[in-house]
This record gives C-alpha cells, sequence and structure tokens, in this order.
C-alpha cells in the first residue's frame, strides 16, 4: 500500500498538502518503518520508550485544523452514554470487522492497541472532561495517543467535546481511528469537530504552543516512564487546563529501578511497602518539576492506579505558579524497623532520622524523592464526577459497582488528614505476630480512636491512617485478645472469668505501656461491645 493510499483523499483531509519527505511519513513526520517495527513487534509492558522523532524530519505546515468559529451544541443523542460498561463479546459487522462495544457506543479494534480493563481509566478520563465542560462552556481536547480512537469518540459523544484531535503516532491506525469517529458528524455547521492526525506526540503537541493553539484538555496515555511528553503537554495547554497523565512503569514505582525514576522523574525510589501509591506520587512529581521550569503549578483531580498493567493515571489541573509555593514536593522516608514513614522537606534533608533510633543514623530506614506529598485528589472535583456518574447512570442503583466503589474510595482518601502512604494489615499483623484483622473492623476502631482511617483504592487489603504503626501494632493485639476473651467467654460463660483470663494475658504483652487501670477500661468496653 502507498504511504498516500493510506491517508484521507485530498480534499477531506487537512494534512493532505505535506509534503512527502522520505523515509518519514509526509503526514505524520515520523520515521515509517521503525514506527511499524517497534509498535508491531513489542507487547506493551516491553515499550523503554516512545516513538522519536527523527531530527532531520521537515515540519509540517500550519496545521489549519482547528474550529474557526463558535462551537456548538449539538450533542450526538444516539450515541450517548449507556450504562453498560462494556461487552466481553465482539459483533462482526456485514464486511466481518468485529467491533467492541463499551458504554453503549461501538468501534472496532482491528490490530491497534486497545485494553478492556482501560475502561475505569477512560471513565474517569470522561467525566473529568465534562465536568471541565460544563464550567467552562467549552472543551478542547487533544488525545496525543489515541490507539484505535476510543478515548476521542467517548471524549466527543459523552463529554461533549467541541473539538477532539485524535493523533497517534501509528499511521496504520488510521483507517479505524476515522472509521470509528465517523459515527460523529465531522463537522457542525461549518465548525469541525474533529480531526486526525499521525505526529509523533512531542511534535504535534509542540506544533499547537508555537500556533498558539492551546488545549482544554490533553490525554497523554503513553507507555514505560516515559516523561518526554509532560513539558510539550503544558505548552500546548490552556491555562486553568486539564493533563492527563500515564505511568505504566511498576518497576521504578517498586523501588527497583531507581537510577530509572530518577531519569525519567527526578525522583530516586527505594522501595516501599506502599509502593504503588509512590508510583502516583512519583509522577505528580515529575509533572511538578516539569511545570515549573515553564513557571507552572499543578493540582492534582484525582491519581488512579490500576493492577492491570499496572497502570498510574492522573489528572492535573495546570495554573501560573511557583514551585516554591508547593509545599507538597519533598521526601518520604520508611523506617523498615518501626514501620512509621515520615516526610522532609527540602530543608530538612540534614536531620533525616526516625525516632525509634533516637535520632541517629539507621540502615533501617529508606528515603525516596522528590516526589509529590501532598493530596492525591480534589474531593470537589471526584463529588462533581460522582453525581455525574450516577446521573447518566454508570453508578447507583447496582449499576457500574466498581466505578461507585473507586470514586467513592478517592472521594474518603481525599480528607487532608492522611498523610502519604498506605499500611498493608498483612504488615501490621505480622509485627502484632497476629492474624491479620478485618478491614473493617481496624477502620472502625482507628476512627472510634479518634485517628482518620480509610480504605485505599490502591491496595484492598490496606488501609489510610494517620495512627502511627505502633498504635495499630497496639490496637491489633487488643482486638485478637478481645477474640479470646469472645470465645473464653462463649466456653465459660463468664464475662469476669474472661475479663480476670484476658488480664493476665495484658500483663505479658509487652506492647502494653499504659497503667493497668486504663487499659482494664480499654479492655471492658471492647468487651462490652463484642
Ligand atoms: C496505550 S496505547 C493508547 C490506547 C488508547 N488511548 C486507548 O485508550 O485505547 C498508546 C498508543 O500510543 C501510540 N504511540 C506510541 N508512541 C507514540 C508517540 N511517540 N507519539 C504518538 N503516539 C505514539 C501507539 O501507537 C499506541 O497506539
Ligand atoms: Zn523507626
Amino acid at each position: 500500500m502507498s504511504l498516500e493510499n493510506q491517508h484521507e483523499p485530498k480534499g477531506s483531509c487537512h494534512l493532505s498538502i505535506f509534503p512527502v519527505c522520505t523515509p518519514a511519513c509526509s503526514r505524520c513526520g515520523i520515521l515509517l518503518n521503525k514506527t511499524r517495527q517497534t509498535i508491531q513487534s513489542r507487547r506493551p509492558t516491553e515499550f523503554p520508550a516512545m516513538l522519536s522523532l527523527c531530527s532531520r524530519t521537515p515540519s509540517p505546515p500550519l496545521f489549519p485544523f482547528l474550529p474557526e468559529s463558535k462551537p456548538s451544541d449539538r450533542k450526538p443523542k444516539a450515541l450517548h452514554a449507556a450504562n453498560q460498561p462494556h461487552h466481553s463479546l465482539s459483533n462482526p459487522t456485514a464486511d466481518n470487522r468485529q467491533l467492541e462495544t463499551e458504554r453503549g457506543l461501538q468501534f472496532e479494534v482491528s490490530d491497534s492497541f486497545f485494553r478492556h480493563e482501560s475502561l475505569t481509566g477512560r471513565d474517569l478520563g470522561v467525566l473529568a472532561a465534562f465536568i471541565y465542560k460544563r464550567s467552562k462552556s467549552q472543551l478542547r481536547v487533544l488525545d496525543a495517543m489515541c490507539g484505535c480512537g476510543i478515548r476521542s469518540l467517548r471524549y466527543l459523544a459523552e463529554a461533549e467535546a467541541d473539538f477532539v484531535l485524535a493523533n497517534d503516532a501509528n499511521d496504520e491506525y488510521r483507517r479505524i481511528i476515522l472509521s470509528n469517529l465517523s459515527q460523529i458528524p465531522r463537522y457542525s455547521g461549518d465548525k469541525r469537530r474533529w480531526a486526525v492526525t499521525h505526529f509523533d506526540a512531542n511534535r504535534i503537541m509542540t506544533e499547537l504552543y508555537l500556533q498558539k493553539d492551546f488545549f482544554d484538555f490533553i490525554d497523554v496515555d503513553s507507555f514505560g516512564s516515559d516523561s518526554s511528553f509532560l513539558r510539550s503537554a503544558f505548552n500546548a495547554l490552556k491555562l486553568d487546563g486539564l493533563i492527563y497523565v500515564t505511568s505504566t512503569d511498576g518497576y521504578s514505582s517498586g523501588g527497583h529501578r531507581p537510577h530509572n525514576s530518577l531519569a525519567s522523574y527526578g525522583a530516586y525510589i527505594r522501595p516501599m511497602p506502599y509502593s504503588n501509591e509512590i508510583g502516583l506520587r512519583m509522577l505528580i512529581g515529575g509533572a511538578v518539576r516539569e511545570a515549573s521550569v515553564l513557571g507552572y503549578c499543578i493540582k492534582p483531580i484525582f491519581s488512579y492506579y490500576s493492577y492491570h498493567g499496572p497502570v498510574f493515571r492522573v489528572m492535573l489541573r495546570v495554573n501560573r505558579g511557583k514551585l516554591t509555593v508547593t509545599r507538597h514536593y519533598g521526601f518520604i522516608s520508611y523506617c523498615f524497623k518501626c514501620g512509621n514513614s515520615q516526610a522532609y522537606s527540602w530543608d530538612e534533608l540534614g536531620q533525616i532520622s526516625c525516632t525509634c533510633s533516637d535520632g541517629k543514623h539507621s540502615h533501617s530506614l529508606v528515603v525516596s524523592g522528590p516526589l509529590w506529598t501532598g493530596p492525591l485528589h480534589d474531593a470537589s472535583y471526584l463529588t462533581h464526577m460522582f453525581n455525574l456518574a450516577e446521573e447518566w447512570g454508570w453508578v447507583g442503583n447496582g449499576a457500574g459497582f466498581h466505578l461507585e466503589k473507586l470514586l467513592k474510595q478517592m472521594i474518603d482518601e481525599s480528607d487532608p488528614k492522611f498523610p502519604f502512604g498506605y499500611i498493608k494489615l498483612d504488615e501490621i499483623a505480622s509485627r502484632a505476630k497476629t492474624n491479620s484483622p478485618p478491614l473493617r473492623t481496624m477502620i472502625s476502631i482507628l476512627q472510634k480512636e479518634g485517628y482518620a482511617a480509610s480504605r485505599s483504592h490502591i491496595a484492598s487489603n490496606a488501609i489510610k491512617t494517620n495512627c502511627p504503626m505502633a498504635m495499630c501494632v497496639r490496637i491489633v493485639k487488643e482486638l485478637q485478645a478481645a477474640e479470646e476473651i469472645k470465645s473464653t467467654r462463649c466456653k465459660t460463660g463468664s464475662k469476669e472469668m474472661a475479663l480476670g483470663l484476658f488480664g493476665v494475658r495484658l500483663f505479658s504483652t509487652e506492647v502494653i505501656t499504659s497503667g493497668m487501670e486504663e487499659v482494664i477500661h480499654d479492655y471492658t468496653m471492647l468487651v462490652r461491645n463484642l
């Protein structure tokens, strides 16, 4: 197939006027052979870096594809959100192409990169984009790595984007993307609703910036820990716009490639028990740094971790501001001896130590950073997203259990009382030498004790809390002891005898430091509530 045949016929595509230049594609500026080999021969997790642009590739002319006049209010009713997330079975078309369905929208995937498991990440993007559109009355989206174009389709059909630029470096996806987007009329009056291009993401974002053609919302659905898109994405974004960035590098967040995380996000990451939250903080921290180079500051709208991949996705709002006003860019320590974590600002760097070592140097202490130590989400934005999901029938009345649970957990996690990280119940149990306590019981005891406590969307058997590890351990030991009282009481039928036996056990418990009266009072309360 000739290069020209892969693109739209002249007259229907704004880019058909580009001069031919081999070996780079005349229209997308990428090295075609390299692109195809790289994309087709590797699995997504094997991508060490995204495609690179040949330095000698000539610049294309100006982008004349943007909507010229005021956006229209037209809503593609027929396509609008169905509450069914997706059908796992594909439906063949008359010409035998396999069609997938997501939220009631049909689309073709063919050989392009597509994962059903990314549905939630797409849902979150669409909800956030629509909230933006509702508050600003406009929404121009750049889907910088669109794959088959499902996100672009959803931003158009569901988020009611005025214009979507669907870009993917691989021009072999062109037919699929065009066919998927053609469900939405390309024009609304004389205004273009969407366009498809095949540039390297950095190139298109830089070109848009040079044209002063800023977008409200940029989705960069990249592989691995390629952070090279951050700066060009910030450049192409409107002030107060939203940028949805990605990392799929679980090795770096796990602390197994500190030099790699340093190169990509400027953060030296060590192994820590809450490594998947570290992955999100590493990505936000990298974005904070890149934004600060340009005089911008960022605020996370939400931070989403999914174990499929793994995928770390963060939605950020970008505004003017200085890094110095950002209090949340610093270092995190974790002590393997006592299990406590702490945040350190840059001016505390010389004072890093753990209280369990009396301020002395300890080999048990690991430090990661700099990374984002502030809130992972904006509770108010998430609440709007939740209400919208309810309005659209994506959650509530038994629908969308996963999305509902996720959004609720994220809202709970937004409590500013929570420090960074989460505590795995298994870690508490292993320190307490007991069985792992039930999550719900643990959360309710912590809350009764006056601590903030909630589930973490990142780890199912973990809690977010401001309770120190030693106290968590004590509570779990108490809980275990209370369980023993309960079973003794059942056997002896006497609460007092059970409590007496329990008191004996207490004396042999090393962790109990408070006086006997206080302890007995606590346990009496516990036993009463059994
Ligand atoms: C994770 S996939 C996108 C999936 C899609 N967003 C979705 O939700 O189904 C990443 C895409 O980026 C494209 N890609 C890889 N390197 C690129 C680059 N440097 N510039 C633009 N696109 C690139 C790949 O062809 C691939 O389709
Ligand atoms: Zn310690």
